[in-house]
């Protein structure tokens, strides 16, 4: 019997080891299948010039994403195989009339495929990407974006410019919100379940969507946190922390990247021969497309390493960038360029190799149409109960003295005041592909529905505009909190306006007069929690210091309300982290949690006044500012608290040879005791330093993460190894090692605590 079971335990074990093999290489088998090679060689063979050329040109069609206008007058040029892209076209009917001059009116009949920013969402619009990562939980962003790719190739759409996979360190770009944030390692694992679930396990499944990584490459380094600004970086930082998303999406199989706007140490991205083919296709093997940002080739003029748009156009694509979105470039001059020998044939036929590549992978040749019956015009009910399960998860409790939240289930009566509590546009976010505000439920509607249910009391009052300077609004705000128990502020970001793309803040406070309409109401002397929606870290120091908690809904979705309300009473506990880092005040930013080290660290310093003498002052630190962050990277609280035992290792020494050769690897532990009232979720992190290295390295750097529930009083060994990949130092070149160090180690609630352990790699 014994027999038999360790038998079933034993098939059970290698069939799932055989499974997640097989999944993995299904997502890549796309990338150097026979069959498609066979038939892209056939059809390159038949090409003219203009043809090739025609696949590398993209259009926009209706809404521009960018500036400058959508094109409508392109059936001409469909017709002569001018064209291989369109993107931002919604409409089914629309994408299959277009579809139908490609396939029965070309010559060659090379379907077009369509592209859209599907970024948190189609119909269905889930929490912002920032939002999503504060899960900590990969097989839910798998999840969301599979549904994503299902709503939105039943319109015809079979590319999504999506995961944005920019590790952003900087609160003051607006395009932080549709990243990971600030983490390489946390952001490799969401790159690679955002490819996963939008490619599915195969790209010819009718339901995938092409995924699109971008952009690349460190764009989220924007100086300043201007967007579209100069990036300036060690190839150490590039390779070690910005390219390491990219490459982890590569990696899964990804079928596309985006080219970004910025410059690299001088270069344009656009035009980046050492990023776009040493690295990307010399170093890692990727063998799909690239396609430019809106209008990144032509703008290697202003950039000023072109003087026209000829020379734009040879320089992005002799670099690597193989589809031109909305430059118009390589359609006007690269022609001229084949036929001189200034751009060989050869590059022409690679850079059209790789996109007829997905558009077979993809299936397009056999199905180039859509079922227009099939579009998923409405929400549907499974999706919706996905939106609100992903919101939330995504909340961070970021502050709850004296238990205020959950609010008490007896509660008589309560106060809803600010401009986001009824803001529906406001909660889809930045990038709502096909979301409608009507769909939103509000966290004002949420709560009407439940007072009357439950029969409290519901005194709401929007108090002031999002980016107002009147106070008109004030008087009836604090007369609702007057009558109350309990206040809920719910304040934060215009989404539209201030998050996304071209949306970087100066200043990273609650916008308009908010803070003072906090602090009126504050006044009441009421228990007060704010409901914080913002796409990126705010500076709270001030608002955190008037009220009793804080909890970060982010942009949440179409079910921000329901999604809040249950939590806020309680139904479901907040259990999302941190993935940035929250400044005291801007004057810290960029400010991160995986720093080196300075010369002269105010070690055992207190921090919190200012210095009063020399060996005070000359450090590492601020006159007038802690050098500590509000809330760390990795931080978040939730209805129960957590004990964590100190770190254990299985060894005092390992050898550097061995974990080089990968025999051997560092087993760490550490107890984690739920020692509240109620059973909770936290996310255990793994962190590790490394001292003594030919280089110096950042003094924690996260390696590891689990997400463990626990019910009252019980506790778990929670167990981690790390070997070769995670204590690797890049060299120099493409070579990695490990390097004989002292090795700290930390299991812990966040990136500022936990009691380590150390090991000597030898
Ligand atoms: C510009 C943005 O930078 C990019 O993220 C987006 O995918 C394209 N526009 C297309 O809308």
């Amino acid at each position: 019997m014994t027999k038999i079971r360790i038998a079933l335990v034993v098939v059970l074990l290698w069939s799932m080891v055989l499974t997640s093999f097989a999944s993995a290489q299904t997502q890549r088998a796309w990338t150097n299948a026979p069959g498609i090679e066979r038939k892209v060689e056939a059809l390159l063979k038949q090409m003219t010039l203009e043809e090739k050329i025609g696949q590398l040109n993209q259009y926009s069609y209706g809404t521009p994403t960018g500036p400058g206008t959508g094109r409508s007058k392109v059936e001409e040029s469909i017709q002569r195989g001018e064209l291989g892209s369109f993107l931002n076209v919604v409409d089914p009917a629309l994408s299959n009339r277009l579809q139908r001059i490609a396939m029965e009116q070309s010559r060659l009949k090379i379907p077009l495929i369509f592209g859209l920013d599907v970024i948190h969402g189609y119909r269905t619009t889930f929490p912002v990407p920032l939002a999503l990562s504060a899960t900590w939980d990969a097989n839910l962003v798998e999840r969301v974006s599979r549904i994503a790719a299902e709503e939105a190739t039943s319109s015809g759409i079979r590319w999504t410019f999506s995961p944005m996979v920019d590790i952003a360190r900087d609160p003051r770009w607006g395009r932080i919100v549709e990243g990971a944030g600030e983490d390489p390692y946390l952001g490799s694992i969401m790159a690679r379940a955002y490819v996963r679930g939008y490619q599915g396990t195969s790209l010819n499944d009718p339901r995938s969507l092409a995924a699109c990584a971008k952009h690349y490459v460190a764009y989220g380094a924007a100086e300043a946190g201007r967007d579209y600004n100069t990036v300036d970086m060690s190839e150490r930082q590039l390779r070690e922390v910005y390219l390491q998303p990219f490459h982890a999406a590569v990696d899964e199989g990804v079928a596309t990247l985006m080219a970004s706007f910025n410059t690299i140490n001088g270069m344009p991205a656009s035009a980046n021969a050492f990023t776009l083919t040493q690295v990307l296709r010399g170093e890692w093997g990727f063998r799909g497309f690239v396609v430019s940002d809106w209008g990144s080739v032509g703008e290697l003029i202003p950039h000023g390493i072109a003087n026209d748009l000829s020379t734009a156009a040879r320089k992005g694509f002799l670099a690597g960038v193989d589809m031109d979105m909305e430059s118009n470039a390589y359609f006007q001059h690269l022609a001229a360029f084949v036929k001189s020998g200034q751009v060989p044939p050869s590059a022409l036929d690679e850079a059209v190799r790789r996109i007829l590549r997905v558009k077979f992978a993809l299936g397009l040749f056999d199905r180039p149409y859509v079922d227009e019956k099939n579009a998923v015009t409405t929400l549907p009910a499974a999706n919706v109960a996905a939106a609100r399960a992903a919101a939330e998860k995504s909340f961070v409790l970021l502050k709850n003295d004296s238990g205020v939240l959950p609010l008490q289930k007896g509660v008589r009566s309560v106060a809803l005041i600010g401009p986001m509590a009824d803001s529906a546009p406001d909660m889809l976010g930045a990038w709502s592909a096909r979301g409608d505000a009507k769909d939103v439920v509000t966290l004002k509607a949420a709560l009407e529905a439940r007072s009357k249910r439950d029969g409290f009391q519901l005194h709401y009052a929007k108090g002031t505009e999002i980016r107002s300077t009147s106070d008109a609004g004030f008087a009836e705000a604090a007369a609702a909190a007057a009558q109350a128990d309990v206040v809920l502020l719910a304040l934060g970001e215009d989404a539209s306006w201030m998050t996304g793309e071209a949306a970087s803040r100066a200043f990273i406070d609650l916008p308009g007069n908010q803070q003072q309409l906090l602090e009126r109401v504050a006044a009441a002397g009421k228990p007060t929690a704010l409901v914080l929606f913002s796409g990126r870290p705010l500076a709270l120091t001030s608002a955190a210091a008037r009220v009793q908690a804080i909890i970060e809904a982010w942009s949440p979705g179409v079910q921000a309300g329901p999604a809040l309300e249950r939590v806020l009473f309680g139904e479901a506990a907040p259990s999302g982290r941190l993935t940035v880092t929250f400044p005291r005040s801007l004057g810290q930013v960029p400010i991160y949690h995986s720093v080196l080290n300075t010369g002269r660290p105010p070690v055992g310093l207190d921090l919190t006044r200012p210095p009063t003498n020399g060996n005070e002052k000359f450090k590492s630190r601020y006159v007038d500012e802690q050098n500590v962050p509000l809330y760390p990277f990795g931080f978040g609280l939730t209805y129960t608290t957590f004990d964590y035992s100190a770190t254990q290792v299985d060894a005092q020494q390992v050898s550097v040879d061995q974990l080089n050769a990968g025999r051997a690897q560092v087993r760490i532990t550490a107890e984690v005791k739920n020692t509240g009232t109620r059973a909770g979720e936290e996310v255990v992190q793994l962190y590790i330093g490394l001292r003594g290295t030919s280089v110096a390295r950042p003094i924690r750097q996260l390696k590891g993460f689990r997400r463990v529930t626990l019910e009252p009083g019980k506790s778990q060994r929670v167990e981690f190894t790390i070997g070769r990949d995670e204590l690797s130092i890049w060299q120099r070149d493409t070579k990695y090692a490990v390097e004989p160090a002292e090795l700290t180690i930390w299991i812990a609630p966040n990136a500022q605590s936990g009691t380590p352990a150390t090991v000597m790699l030898k």
